[in-house]
């Protein structure tokens, strides 16, 4: 018997499991439910690789306890792509610019776009860096990942800008 009953939505599902109540939710997402997107590296809240959304704010899942999320909604990075297999635009940009070595930071690096682009749908570049500082990524470079990010917002805006 662990510590916790917890419930809410995981990816617009209903979610019902048991977890310690000093288990993040990071480790619930990938040890309990198989949901291995979210990537854990630092562990202390600096490198943005673990970023969820949690009612549509993002959160980093490696400090966020998992019971904090009982009666909200969880959005990974395995919610984004539609039913039929369709990559959400920011994914599909990522590609489009090549925006990934390793792709380690790469699911952290989405997520965090993803608030941004729900809140700001035409940001600026300068907007976008700014937004995206607490995303760290040892490989690719950032001139690709801040290019993908203002192609998605003008894939998801229609252009408009
Ligand atoms: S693993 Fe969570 S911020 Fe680095
Ligand atoms: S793609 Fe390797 S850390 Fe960002």
């Amino acid at each position: 018997m662990r510590d916790v009953a917890l419930k809410f939505q995981l990816n617009g599902k209903p979610v019902e499991i048991e977890c310690e109540a000093e288990e993040t939710l990071a480790e619930v997402l990938r040890n309990q439910l198989n949901l291995n997107g979210t990537k854990i590296s630092c562990e202390v809240q600096v490198c943005g690789a673990c970023t969820v959304l949690v009612n549509d704010l993002p959160v980093s899942a490696c400090t966020y306890l998992a019971y904090e999320a009982q009666g909200k909604s969880v959005t990974t990075i395995e919610g984004l792509e539609k039913p039929d297999g369709t990559l959400h635009p920011i994914q599909q940009a990522f590609i489009d610019d090549f925006a990934f070595q390793c792709g380690f930071c790469t699911p952290g690096m989405i997520m965090s776009a993803k608030a941004l682009l729900d809140e700001n749908p035409t940001p600026s570049r300068e907007e976008i860096i700014h937004h995206m500082d607490g995303n760290i990524c040892r490989c690719t470079g950032y001139v690709p990942i801040v290019a993908a990010i203002e192609r998605a917002a003008q894939t998801m805006s229609g252009g408009k800008k």
